[in-house]
C-alpha cells in the first residue's frame, strides 16, 4: 500500500479519514530527522510539523512524494522552492490559527506592559513585603497608547482587531497598503512613533533580522517589542544588547532564534523580558482545527483535489 509519514501525533481522529493508504507514524523513541530521511524514499505524503526541517536532501531522497502537508502556518522550514520544482505541492494550515495566536500575542502584550509575570515571581518568591502603595510595580498603559504592527497579514488583522477594541492608536507597517481601519507609515514613522512594536511578517530571507541594533535605536526609550511569528525577524543579539543599555523598555517573546531557548540565554535573566515557549496557536480548539486542516490538506492534494491551503511561490 502507498505510505503517507506523519512526524508528530496531534490531536484529534482525522488521521482515520485517510483511506487506501498507509499510515506510518513516528514512534516516539524515534529521532524524527533520521525516522523521515530512513521513511521518506517510497512516501506519497508526509504530515510533518515546523520543527521538522524538509530541505533539498530530504526531498532529494523521496521518489514518489506528491504533498508535503505541514501543521503550522509558517513554512520557513521548508524549501518550497524546490519542493515545487520537483513537482510536490505544499499545504498549511492559517487561517483556523490567527485568533488564538493573536489572543496571545495581545496577552503578551498586556503581561509585559503590567508587568504580570513579575508580579506573579515577586508574590511566589516571597518578595512582596509592603503591601499596596501609589507608586508600587508601576507599569505602562495599554489602552489609548499606540500600536504599530509590522505585517498585515490574517494575524495582523486579529491583533488589529483586539486593539481597535483596546481603543489604541494603530499603526501598520507592510510590504503593501491594505484595507483595514489603520494608518499606514513606513517603518522609521512606526519605529517612532510606536509604545508596542508587534511584529507579524513571515519570516524569510527579506526579514532575516529585519530588528537589528539601528532599527531598537529607533524605537521609543519607553516602547517594548512583541514577537510572535518567528524569532529570526529579530537579530537576538542586538535586542539583548538594546535592553542592556536600556534602548528600549522591554520585550515579550514567543519566539526565539533558537528554539528550545535555554535558561542560560540573557533574556531569561531580565525583568523586563517575558519568554513563552512558542505557545502562539497553543490552545486545544486551534491545534484541532490545524489537524483537520492538515489532514484534508493532505487527502484532498492525493485525490486530485484542491487543498484547503496551498503555498505558492
Ligand atoms: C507556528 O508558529 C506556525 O507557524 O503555525
Amino acid at each position: 500500500m502507498k505510505k503517507i509519514l506523519v512526524t508528530y501525533k496531534f490531536p484529534g481522529n482525522y488521521l482515520n479519514e485517510i483511506k487506501n493508504y498507509e499510515v506510518k507514524i513516528r514512534p516516539e523513541n524515534e529521532n524524527p530527522e533520521k525516522w523521515l530521511l530512513n521513511n521518506i524514499k517510497d512516501a506519497y505524503g508526509i504530515l510533518i510539523t515546523l520543527m521538522d526541517k524538509i530541505d533539498r536532501e530530504i526531498i532529494d531522497h523521496a521518489e514518489n512524494l506528491k504533498v508535503i502537508s505541514t501543521y503550522s502556518v509558517g513554512y520557513d522550514h521548508i524549501d518550497v522552492k524546490y519542493a515545487l520544482s520537483k513537482g510536490i505541492r505544499v499545504t498549511n494550515t492559517p487561517e483556523v490559527l490567527s485568533d488564538s495566536t493573536a489572543d496571545m500575542i495581545f496577552g503578551l502584550m498586556i503581561a509585559i506592559a503590567r508587568r504580570l509575570v513579575e508580579g506573579d515571581k515577586l508574590i511566589r518568591n516571597n518578595k512582596w513585603e509592603a503591601g499596596w502603595y501609589p507608586e508600587f510595580m508601576l507599569g505602562t498603559d495599554v489602552h489609548g497608547l499606540t500600536i504599530g504592527i509590522v505585517g498585515m497579514g490574517r494575524i495582523g488583522r486579529a491583533i488589529l482587531k483586539r486593539a481597535h477594541g483596546f481603543d489604541m492608536r494603530c499603526i501598520y507597517y507592510s510590504r503593501h497598503k491594505h484595507d483595514v481601519d489603520a494608518q499606514y507609515v513606513d517603518i522609521d514613522e512606526l519605529l517612532k512613533k510606536s509604545d508596542y512594536v508587534v511584529l507579524c511578517m513571515d519570516y524569510n530571507s527579506e526579514t532575516h533580522h529585519f530588528m537589528d541594533y539601528d532599527k531598537f535605536l529607533k524605537m521609543k526609550k519607553s516602547a517594548f517589542i512583541i514577537n510572535g511569528t518567528r524569532g529570526k525577524v529579530i537579530n537576538e543579539n542586538d535586542l539583548i544588547k538594546a535592553l542592556n543599555n536600556k534602548i528600549i523598555n522591554g520585550a515579550a517573546l514567543d519566539v526565539f532564534e533558537n528554539e528550545p531557548l535555554k535558561s542560560e540565554n540573557p533574556l531569561t535573566k531580565m525583568d523586563n523580558v517575558i519568554v513563552t515557549p512558542h505557545l502562539g496557536s497553543a490552545t486545544k480548539e486551534t491545534r484541532d482545527k490545524m489537524a483537520y486542516v492538515a489532514v484534508k490538506n493532505l487527502i484532498n492534494t492525493l485525490s486530485g483535489n484542491e487543498p484547503l491551503y496551498e503555498i505558492k511561490i
